[in-house]
């Protein structure tokens, strides 16, 4: 029966532990570059015995950050920046992660000068009154925000990530082509399942050809848009079945964002989005992080011991409390190396 602090391996990685850092915009960047801030905090929970550290939102295209001060991973320039998160991550024994993100029509940004700054969806819909009206794309849009997610892998592979998570979730751009509440086309990227997924599975395939063998790729879902006549968790278990015939390794479950109506149940009870990752993996076969409200110890060791999924994600207790994994093995009474510096602070 697997454990919380059980070391995983998946393609050529092993994790020290299940636990990871769910991916957490800080809006700290400027023109896309980490700065000492990612720094520090990437570095604190590295220290604090997490075992995948997946960096926030990093966007492929300027266009496609949520808000101006998003990293970005669009050029040249940000691959060093980058390395510097990777590097001291892996010297405190996590394994350095990178959402590679597009917003489409979800982006807030103003004109920077960054690059382009229209905005982009699978349809012509307009995310809410604040929001600016998205261009439907076409297929050279199509290819050149590909290639973008491709280039971005490519130079995440450089900056010394581990592994690379796409962001399909919370109604940003490949989130976008996978609701039918945002993708009204009528070529063969809209329609049913399969043609809602078909965009999505081109970019898991062309990242997939681009980087290493043994480098994993996941991709974050949402698990569930909570709108009537949006997906189930079986439409998105059948979908993330294509993204894994496509390459996909594994599937991070997160849920709703496709509309601007908040997710009534958030912040409600924990562990609301289990349940989902539990039916995504089982339609879809793959391996899966639930993540949602797990902040003690115990229940994330029951989703692991329960075999519910195969990680668990913590994200904003982990803002809280950097060090989480060390007083959740003290705990579960499970010994792990302390930093050696902060041992006389052990529990
Ligand atoms: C400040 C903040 C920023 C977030 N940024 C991202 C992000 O960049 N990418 C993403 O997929 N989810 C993002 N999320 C969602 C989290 O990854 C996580 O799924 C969500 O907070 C639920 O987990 P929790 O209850 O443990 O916080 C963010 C959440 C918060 C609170």
């Amino acid at each position: 029966m697997p454990a919380l602090f059980d070391t995983y391996k998946i393609r050529g990685l092993t994790l020290r532990n299940r636990i990871v850092m769910a991916p957490m915009c800080t809006w700290m960047a400027e023109l896309g570059v980490a700065s000492d801030w990612h720094y520090v905090h990437y570095a604190s929970r590295a220290i604090g015995g997490i075992g995948l550290e997946i960096v926030e939102a990093s966007a492929v295209e300027p266009r496609g950050r949520i808000r101006n001060k998003d990293v970005g991973i669009w050029g040249d320039e940000h691959i060093e920046p980058h390395r510097r998160l990777t590097e001291v991550v892996k010297s405190h024994g996590a394994s350095p992660s990178i959402q590679l993100a597009h917003a489409g029509r979800k982006s807030e940004t103003v004109d920077d000068g960054a690059g382009p700054a229209d905005s982009i969806a699978p349809s012509a819909i307009q995310f809410g009154p604040d929001f600016a009206l998205p261009r439907e794309m076409d297929a050279g849009d199509l290819a050149t925000v590909k290639q973008a997610f491709v280039d971005a892998a490519l130079r995440a592979v450089e900056a010394g990530y581990e592994s690379i998570e796409l962001h399909g979730a919370h109604g940003y751009l490949l989130s976008q082509f996978i609701s039918s509440i945002t993708n009204q086309r009528e070529d063969e990227y809209g329609g049913g399942i399969p043609g809602r997924a078909k965009y999505p599975a081109e970019v898991v395939a062309a990242v997939r050809e681009a980087i290493p063998q043994d480098m994993p790729l996941l991709v974050r879902v949402s698990g569930q848009d909570y709108v009537e006549s949006g997906n189930t968790a079986e439409d998105v278990g059948a979908v993330s079945r294509l993204l894994g015939d496509a390459g996909a390794d594994m599937i991070h479950v997160s849920s709703a964002g496709i509309t601007p109506d908040m997710l009534p149940i958030r912040s409600v009870f924990p562990g609301y989005q289990i349940t989902l990752a539990e039916t995504i993996g089982r339609e879809s076969g793959l391996p899966t992080i639930a993540v949602g409200r797990i902040t003690e110890p115990l229940l994330a060791e029951e989703v692991i011991r329960n075999e519910r999924a195969d990680l668990v994600a913590l994200g904003r207790v982990l803002l809280r409390e950097p060090y989480w994994p060390l007083r959740a093995a003290h705990e579960l009474g499970v010994e792990v190396d302390w930093p050696p510096s902060y041992i006389q602070g052990g529990f």
